[in-house]
């Protein structure tokens, strides 16, 4: 009796279809952007209106998605990314951390503009305590367009989202079949498909509705963060903002963020961060006065070395390591939540 029923149970293993097998539930928290975007034609591929189809359309354009995970949809916002400011952010982050929270929710997936979906990313990578999948994704063309990469780049967030190795790796961005950490993913090309990459290279690539991984990143992230969005009051975070370097600039773009009441500056210089000589007084001096000062590069791969185009210890100054820019301004602001020490604030760019 025993072997029968044994060999039956494992012939009921062995045979039943893989959608009776119990699927992971993930959430589709939509936020807008080009995903969500309408042309006038087929041919209309970078011309159209985005944020305009809303979380259940975008869901049942791809029904596929429902044979790899109990999928269901929230609107969380409806925007072009580039219209997100920290008061979004911090909504959106709260909203997701609502959803994490909930034992009945194993994965996530955010639709969202790709202008500013590195930002969002990084932001949830600082500010999300769990070890649950989230997934940002997008697209380059709206859903009206010919070869739109929406529905297949959603399809692959989901699968992403839904799969138990994607557990811990950190806030991850699905796009054009490859699967990016949050920290070091950019957009690099502002009008193709293949937009997003990372001079750190891919975390794996989804092909099929499979996930291949091949590198995991190695700093702190999520569960290992020690930002919490439960930390943060209000809807507003200290203020940053970043000067763009170019040559003949003005000391006055830096004196008004101060008359503005920025915390900090993060100076997108040339080269490895570079500062023009005549600059250089006046960025010692809103030190002194209080302002963090953060030398990024308006070059988009490499790092900025310290105390290599600047005497950084000299002038109490930081660099931003690999960290673009806009991920700088991220992390300075949320740094100044814990701290207005230029050292410390300086580790947390290298651990970051
Ligand atoms: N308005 C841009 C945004 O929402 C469109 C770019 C896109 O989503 O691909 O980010």
């Amino acid at each position: 009796m025993k072997k029968t029923f044994s060999a039956l149970a494992l012939a009921l293993t062995v045979c039943l279809p893989s959608t009776l097998y119990a699927k992971n539930n993930v959430v589709v928290v939509a936020t807008g952007g080009t995903i969500a975007g309408a042309g006038a034609s087929a041919t209309n591929s970078a011309t159209y209106t985005a944020a305009k189809v809303p979380v259940d359309a975008l869901l049942n354009a791809v029904p596929q998605i429902q044979e790899l995970a109990n999928v269901s949809g929230v609107q969380a916002l409806q925007i072009a990314s580039e219209s997100i400011t920290d008061k979004e952010l911090i909504q959106l982050a709260r909203k997701v951390n609502e959803l994490v929270k909930d034992p009945k929710v194993n994965g996530l997936v955010i639709t969202h503009g790709t202008d500013t979906m590195e930002e969002t990313a990084f932001f949830l990578n600082l500010v999300i305590h769990t070890d649950k999948p989230i997934v940002l994704v997008g697209s380059m063309r709206p859903g009206t367009a010919l070869s739109a990469d929406g529905p297949l780049n959603l399809y692959n967030a989901v699968a992403l989202a839904s799969s138990d190795s994607a557990k811990g790796k950190g806030t991850l961005v699905m796009m054009n079949d490859n699967v990016y950490a949050a920290r070091d993913v950019a957009k690099t090309i502002n009008i193709h498909t293949n937009a997003f990459n990372s001079q750190w290279g891919a975390l794996g690539t989804v092909v099929e509705g499979k996930t291949y991984w091949f590198r995991t990143s190695t700093k702190l992230h999520n569960d290992s963060s020690a930002f919490n969005i439960e930390d943060i009051k209000g809807d507003a975070l200290p203020l940053v903002q970043i000067v763009y370097g170019s040559d003949n600039m003005l000391p006055e773009s830096y004196l008004a963020l101060q008359k503005a009441g920025v915390q900090a500056i993060v100076n997108a210089g040339t080269g490895n961060g570079s500062v023009p000589n005549y600059i250089v007084p006046t960025l010692v001096k809103l030190q002194q006065e209080g302002i963090q000062i953060v030398r990024s590069s308006r070059v988009a791969n490499g790092f900025v070395l310290r105390n290599a185009e600047q005497p950084d210890d000299k002038y109490g100054w930081v660099v931003a390591h690999d960290l673009n820019p806009q991920k700088a301004r991220l992390l300075t602001a949320l740094a100044l939540t814990k701290t207005k020490d230029a050292k410390t604030l300086q580790e947390m760019f290298y651990n970051y």
